[in-house]
């Protein structure tokens, strides 16, 4: 057991990192969408920066996987099923790397000068797809997330709730893209990928809110907006901190 520290030490920790927190800019808010395919993920990503824009609050909008120049190479391989044969594991793994290079150029850079992250599926997702789906050991898919993502989780996560039917019709009837290597699974899969993330929301109660994806895209940016007010109250001054 480390030696008890005196109160004195203590207080003095305490003022340290007061002055910390006095000199660095305000950070950051790290947001994530996620959900079955279709759900309207990039429709509503779209609308939040927009919002927060409005706001006058710097928020960059990106996606997985891909969100940086690295990244987006590896997501072509991922999503144009070159790696399926490889199996879930290796998606896993395909996955980790992309997630770490967007991590490292995109999402913790913005964070860091204090603008806000608005991303389209993140570390959820594999744990849904790679993981529930996928079958692969949650204790591999956690330490896998533990040394990507490691303290950069999000403080929010919307999960966009849909029948997987009425996900793929709508994802479908999207006009000039063919269906990439998910999309191309069958419903039976898409079923249990919505009660893979159902089920997320309900064990993570504290960052994670179910929004129900199956209203006009208005009253789904109305709920989600709702949610990133009660949770993140992104038009509140923040508090000075106490010099
Ligand atoms: N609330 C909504 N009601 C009806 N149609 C919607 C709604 N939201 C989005 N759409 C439309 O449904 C299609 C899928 O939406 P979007 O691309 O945003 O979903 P997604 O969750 O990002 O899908 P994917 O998982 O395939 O990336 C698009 O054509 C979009 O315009
Ligand atoms: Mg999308």
């Amino acid at each position: 057991m480390p030696p008890r520290k005196t109160d004195k030490a203590e207080k003095a920790d305490g003022n340290v990192t007061a002055l910390r927190r006095a000199r660095a800019p305000a950070p950051g808010r790290f947001i994530t969408f996620e959900g079955g395919e279709g759900a309207g993920k990039s429709t509503q990503v779209r609308r939040l920066r927009e919002k927060l824009a409005e706001l006058g609050i710097e928020a960059v909008a990106t996606r997985e996987p891909g969100g940086s120049t690295g990244a987006e190479i590896m997501r072509h391989l991922i999503l144009s099923g070159a790696a399926k044969p490889l199996g879930p594991l290796a998606e896993a793994a395909l996955f980790a790397a992309a997630r770490a290079d967007h991590l490292d150029a995109t999402i913790r850079p913005a964070l860091a000068r204090g603008a806000w992250v608005v991303c389209d599926r993140f570390a959820d997702s594999t744990r849904a797809y790679q993981g529930v789906l996928g079958n692969i050991d949650p204790r591999l898919i956690a330490a896998l997330e533990e040394v990507t993502v490691g303290d950069t989780r999000p403080d929010l996560t919307l999960i966009l709730d849909i029948p997987a039917e009425e996900g793929l019709s709508r994802a479908s009837a999207r006009s000039g893209v063919a269906a990439d290597r998910f999309e191309s699974e069958g419903v039976g899969f898409h079923r249990r990928l919505r009660e893979a993330f159902r089920a997320l929301a309900e064990n993570e109660p504290q960052r994670c809110v179910l929004i129900d994806a199956r209203p006009d895209a208005d009253t789904v940016a109305e709920a989600i907006w709702t949610a990133v007010q009660e949770r993140l109250r992104p038009a509140q001054p923040r508090r000075r901190a106490r010099r």
